[in-house]
């Protein structure tokens, strides 16, 4: 069941009219909330991502946190899976084809669910390969808009490399990949870009460095050269979907010695046992 508007429905029964501005401008913004044993993950933090996304788009919010929070428990109540990840859209509405924000037009809101899969155990033990280019997209990727063009093709050309993520690269420093935020690992220690206009506040990457300062790693949130990440012990890449996972080839070389390394390994079951506490009502990190 996914929610359009007001009402719930089969996704096969939604329909919007052509001349939704997400359909013709991609004039939106969205979310992606991972849900764990039917608890969403840092649901706070990610209504205040779209918060920010919706003052970055200047569109109101169309519901409080509290109408939110309500359309995720339904939405998740609704559908089959107790691990799913959530898919919130909103853009502004319907309207005449016209560059200018139309008058007096309701947003339009929508809500899907999917099937949340861990990933393959396999990808896990080898890792996955990554390739590197140019960030060629606006300078609002901390917005997280519907207008992925640049992002699609991105990710596309890792696809087509057989590859599985697209690393970005501007004026010689690391942003983040095409649909995920990447850390480096050097001298034992976690390197993170800091949150800025350039890449998108992920929510799994504040998960990441909070669990880093709970527990002791070394890491520090600084720009990250594009000689650090080539000549990197790791590379990880953290999403909602995707969790954290380890890339151990980089434009076809191996990334420290090729296979997943310690600090993956400690980071990864660190998330893992901070998701069966949220699931059993705990919060915070600790
Ligand atoms: N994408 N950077 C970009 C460009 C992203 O698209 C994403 C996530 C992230 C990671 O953010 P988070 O940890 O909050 O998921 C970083 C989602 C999953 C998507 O578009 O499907």
């Amino acid at each position: 069941m996914i929610y359009l508007n007001g009402d719930f429905m089969p996704l096969e029964e939604a329909r919007i009219p052509v001349l939704d501005r997400g359909f013709i401008f991609g004039d939106g913004v969205y979310e992606v909330i991972p849900v764990y044993s039917r608890k969403p993950f840092r649901l706070a933090e990610h209504l205040l991502r779209l918060r920010h996304s919706l003052d970055g788009i200047r569109l109101p919010n169309p519901h409080s946190d509290d109408e939110w929070t309500s359309l995720v428990e339904q939405i998740i109540a609704r559908n089959e899976s107790d691990d799913q990840y959530l898919y919130l859209h909103i853009t502004r509405g319907v309207a005449k084809r016209d560059h200018a924000f139309p008058k007096d037009v309701l947003p339009t809101v929508f809500i899907m669910s999917n099937p949340l899969l861990a990933p393959p155990k396999e990808l896990l033990t080898t890792g996955v390969a990554a390739i590197t280019t140019g960030d060629n997209r606006w300078l609002r990727c901390d917005i997280k808009a519907i207008s992925l063009l640049p992002n699609v093709l991105l990710r596309q050309m890792a696809i087509d490399a057989g590859a599985v993520e697209t690393v970005l690269l501007r004026d010689g420093f690391m942003t983040e990949g095409a649909a995920s935020n990447i850390f480096v690992v050097r001298n034992e220690t976690l390197l993170a870009p800091p949150k800025n206009n350039l890449m998108l506040p992920g929510i799994t990457y504040d998960v990441v460095l909070e669990l880093a300062a709970a527990h002791n790693i070394a890491y520090q949130v600084r720009a990250v050269s594009e000689y650090e990440v080539r000549t990197a012990q790791e590379l990880l890449l953290t999403s909602s979907t995707k969790e954290i996972m380890p890339i151990t080839h980089l434009d076809g070389k191996p990334v420290g010695d090729g296979k997943p390394g310690s600090m993956f390994a400690l980071l990864y079951q660190l998330y893992q046992n901070y998701k069966i506490t949220i699931m059993r009502g705990g919060a915070s990190i600790s």
